[in-house]
């Protein structure tokens, strides 16, 4: 019998793996401090612990009752301009949290790790999809507390029997299909999230941040997954880990682009006519590179993992819905 642990299972793409591993009847505890994650989007029956990565009594504790031999590990913040504005918190939280985490692990047994890591390690990544083997030189804070934390995974590796998978993720966006859950977070930041809030009225108006890129049309370019892909993603490593697949690190976006405009022109246009978008340019946030698209060969070479969602329109749409849903639980 395997028992999962879920750190960070309240959250946005944390609560998808929940809902996809419930789902297949794996047992999951979920450990999250609720900061930015919510009770109501943990489906399936999976336990709640309140708690965070950092306090290593809590993790022995729940490693040893719940026997625990698998661990994915979601648990972070994420907001790259905040990290630059408050990078110890992120070192704190990130860094410091996936470092008690792997101690518990190591104590424990622990025999599978997925770790959600970030494509904000790449840092200012030349025009073109980021391969994996490429030098990694994150240009934030965020970025920086991810790539830490996957070295202390790789120099674990040799040394300890637990295998891993670290997953580069790239912009995740949308939300659960059946509308069940979606991106709750209260003061988001995320270019989608943002733009469905000003769809549903949320928000006065949307922001393009930086028109002066090198890019075609001089906005960021970024590879906006669907969270339930990403989800499946992850599925797939835990299937890979217990058949016996080796520590690896793999890129998990769609292998292409499009930039804010094309973004904000496909929400324009799911949203319908009715709907009039205010949108406005500012100059470039700060941490923002010009351009992030992940190569794909190498996930769809190691992992049983075959995208449903790799459309747009489907981002868009399952993020408007949801946005509209959270209106009528929250009332805004
Ligand atoms: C996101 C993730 C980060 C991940 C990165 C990988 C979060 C909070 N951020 O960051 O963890 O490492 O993807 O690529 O999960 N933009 C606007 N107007 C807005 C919001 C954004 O123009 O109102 C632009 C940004 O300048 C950027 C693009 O849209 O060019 C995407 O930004 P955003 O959605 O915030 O994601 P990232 O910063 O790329």
């Amino acid at each position: 019998m395997s028992n999962i642990l879920v750190t960070g299972g309240a959250g946005y793409i944390g609560s998808h793996v929940v809902k996809l591993l419930t789902g297949q009847n794996e047992s999951v505890v979920v450990l999250d401090d609720l900061s930015t994650g919510f009770e109501d989007a943990i489906l399936g029956g999976a336990t709640l612990v309140k708690g965070n990565t950092r306090d290593r009594e809590l993790l022995d504790k729940l490693m040893a009752e719940h026997k625990i031999d698998t661990v994915m590990h979601f648990a972070a913040h994420t907001i790259v301009p905040e990290s630059v504005e408050d990078p110890l918190k992120y070192y704190g939280n990130n860094t410091v949290g996936t470092h008690t985490l792997l101690q518990a692990c190591q104590a424990a047994n622990v025999k599978n790790f997925v770790f959600s890591s970030t494509a904000a390690t790449y840092g200012d990544a030349p025009t073109g999809p980021c391969s994996e083997d490429m030098p990694t030189a994150p240009i934030n804070a965020y970025g920086m507390s991810k790539l830490m934390s996957e070295r202390m995974l790789q120099d674990l590796d040799p040394v300890c029997e637990m295998n891993h998978v670290i997953l580069r993720y790239f912009n995740v966006a949308g939300s659960d299909p059946d509308g069940e859950i979606g991106q709750s977070t209260e003061k988001a930041t995320l270019l989608v999230k943002v733009a469905a809030e000003h769809v549903v009225g949320k928000r006065e108006k949307l922001y393009i941040f930086g028109t002066d890129f090198d890019t075609p049309d001089g906005t960021g370019i970024r590879d906006y997954i669907h969270v339930s892909d990403l989800a499946a993603a992850h599925i797939s490593a835990l299937k890979y880990l217990r058949e016996g697949g080796k520590s690896t690190l793999l890129n998990c976006g769609y292998g292409h682009g499009f930039s804010v405009r094309e973004v904000i022109e496909t929400v324009q246009k799911v949203a319908g006519p009715t709907v009039n978008m205010n949108v406005e340019e500012q100059p470039r946030r700060a941490g923002d590179p010009p351009s992030l698209v992940a190569k794909v060969d190498k996930i769809h070479k190691t992992l049983d993992w075959k995208p449903q969602y790799d459309d747009l329109e489907i981002i868009a749409r399952t993020s408007i819905d949801w946005e509209r849903k959270l209106l009528e639980k929250r009332g805004g």
